[in-house]
C-alpha cells in the first residue's frame, strides 16, 4: 500500500495556507498553472484541517488530478490497495476521492463506517455495462460454473459473484479457480481485460450469444473456456496501435506501458501492462529515456511530479469523465456536508462481502 509520500505529509500537515502553497508549488509548478496553485492550496488547507478533526481518512485513486492526489490523500493506491487499504481503516469517515464502484466496495468491507463519495455521479462504463439481473441469466445459463467479476462492477453485481479481482490478480483469480478444477469459468465484464488475462493465462474465451440478438461463440464445444461479457473501458479503449508506432517513429526508445483495459493488440505492441500501481512501480524501478503511459492522463501528472528526473510523454486526448469529477472544491463539500454517503441494502452487502473476501485473498 502506498501511504502519503513524506513530502506530501509535510503538505498535510502545514500550518497555513501559505505554507501549503509553497510545500504544493515546490512539488507541482511545472504540472499545475500558479493561478490554479493557489487556490487549490486553499482548499487543501481546509480539507486537511476538517479531516483531522473528523477522524476521516481519504484514500485517492491513482486516476486522481496532481492538486489533490499530492495534498490531501491519506493512502493513493491502484482498486486493490485502496480496497485493502479500506478493510484495514479504523477511521470514522472514508473519503473515497475515486469512482463510485471503489466507494461501494470500501462501504461494502466496512458497513458500519460512513463512506462519502465526493462526486454523486462517479461512475465507470464497465460498472454500467452489466447488472445483476445479467448475471442471473448466464448463471441459469452455465449452471455451477464460477462466476468471477472485475472489481469494476456495482454492488448488485458483487452480490452474484463468487470472486471479484482487480487488474492486479485477475490472472491469478482465474489460474486459481482453474488449478480447482474448474474447466469453464465466467469472467466479466471487461471484454479486452478478459482477452488479456485469457492470453496470459492460455485459456482460451468465448462471448457468448446474447437474448438480443448479438452472435458469439458456443462455450460447450471448448475443454477449457473463459466466458466474456462484451464491456468496454471508454478511456482505453480509444487507445490503439497507431498511437503506438507514432510515438515509437518519433521517440524511438520510448517504453511504452498499457493498462490490461487496453485492447489486446495494444497490449502486445506495448513494453509492459499492469495495473496502475505497477505501472507506477515499473517507472519508477526502471531507468528508461522516457515513458509513455497508455491509461488515464493525470497518473502521467503524478508520476511526473513524484519523480521530477522522469521524462513522461503524453496523449492526453483520453480523459476518465467520471474520475475527472472529483475536485478539491467537492472533497471539501463532502466533509463539510457529509455527502455523497454510500448506502446499501444489507443482504447485497452481505452476499458481495464473500466475493471481495475472497479477492484479498488471493494475491
Ligand atoms: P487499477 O486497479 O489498475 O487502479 O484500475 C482501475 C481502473 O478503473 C482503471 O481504469
Ligand atoms: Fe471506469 Fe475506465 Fe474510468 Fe477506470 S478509466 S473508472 S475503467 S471508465
Amino acid at each position: 500500500m502506498q501511504k502519503a509520500l513524506e513530502e506530501d505529509r509535510k503538505i498535510q500537515d502545514a500550518k497555513s495556507v501559505q505554507e501549503t502553497l509553497d510545500l504544493m508549488r515546490g512539488k507541482l509548478e511545472g504540472i499545475v498553472p500558479e493561478f490554479e496553485l493557489a487556490i487549490k492550496a486553499e482548499l487543501a488547507f481546509k480539507i486537511n484541517q476538517l479531516k483531522k478533526g473528523m477522524n476521516a481518512v481519504i484514500l485517492a485513486h491513482n486516476y486522481m488530478e496532481p492538486a489533490l492526489f499530492h495534498s490531501v490523500a491519506d493512502y493513493s493506491g491502484d482498486s486493490l490497495e485502496l480496497a485493502r487499504i479500506s478493510a484495514e481503516s479504523d477511521a470514522d469517515i472514508i473519503v473515497f476521492c475515486g469512482v463510485r464502484f471503489m466507494a461501494e466496495t470500501a462501504k461494502i468491507l466496512n458497513p458500519d463506517r460512513i463512506v462519502l463519495l465526493p462526486a454523486e455521479k462517479a461512475g465507470c462504463s464497465l460498472a454500467q455495462s452489466i447488472t445483476g439481473e445479467d448475471v442471473r441469466q448466464l448463471k441459469n445459463r452455465y449452471p455451477g460454473v464460477p462466476v468471477v467479476s472485475y472489481v469494476n462492477t456495482y454492488a448488485e453485481v458483487k452480490a452474484e459473484t463468487d470472486y471479484c479481482c482487480t487488474s492486479s490478480n485477475a490472472a491469478a483469480v482465474i489460474r486459481y479457480l482453474a488449478d480447482k478444477g474448474h474447466d469453464k469459468i465466467i469472467f466479466l465484464p471487461d471484454e479486452y481485460l478478459a482477452k488479456n488475462v485469457a492470453a496470459e493465462t492460455g485459456i482460451p474465451i468465448l462471448f457468448p450469444s446474447r437474448p438480443d440478438g448479438s452472435k458469439g461463440g458456443d462455450p460447450e464445444n471448448l475443454k477449457r473456456v473463459l466466458i466474456g461479457w462484451r464491456g468496454r473501458c471508454e478511456v482505453h479503449e480509444k487507445f490503439t496501435v497507431e498511437d503506438i508506432e507514432n510515438v515509437r517513429a518519433q521517440f524511438t526508445d520510448t517504453v511504452i506501458l498499457a493498462h490490461p483495459e487496453c485492447s489486446p493488440e495494444v497490449v502486445k505492441a506495448a513494453d509492459f501492462s499492469g495495473s496502475t500501481k505497477r505501472m507506477i512501480e515499473y517507472v519508477r524501478n526502471i531507468d528508461a529515456p522516457r515513458y509513455l503511459l497508455l491509461t488515464e492522463c493525470s497518473m502521467g501528472d503524478n508520476i511526473a511530479a513524484e519523480n521530477p528526473d522522469r521524462e513522461m510523454l503524453r496523449l492526453c486526448s483520453v480523459r476518465c469523465p467520471h474520475m475527472n469529477l472529483i475536485t478539491l472544491e467537492d472533497t471539501l463539500k463532502a466533509l463539510r456536508e457529509m455527502r455523497f454517503r454510500i448506502e446499501l441494502p444489507d443482504d447485497i452487502i452481505k452476499k458481495a462481502r464473500r466475493s471481495l473476501d475472497r479477492m484479498l485473498q488471493i494475491k
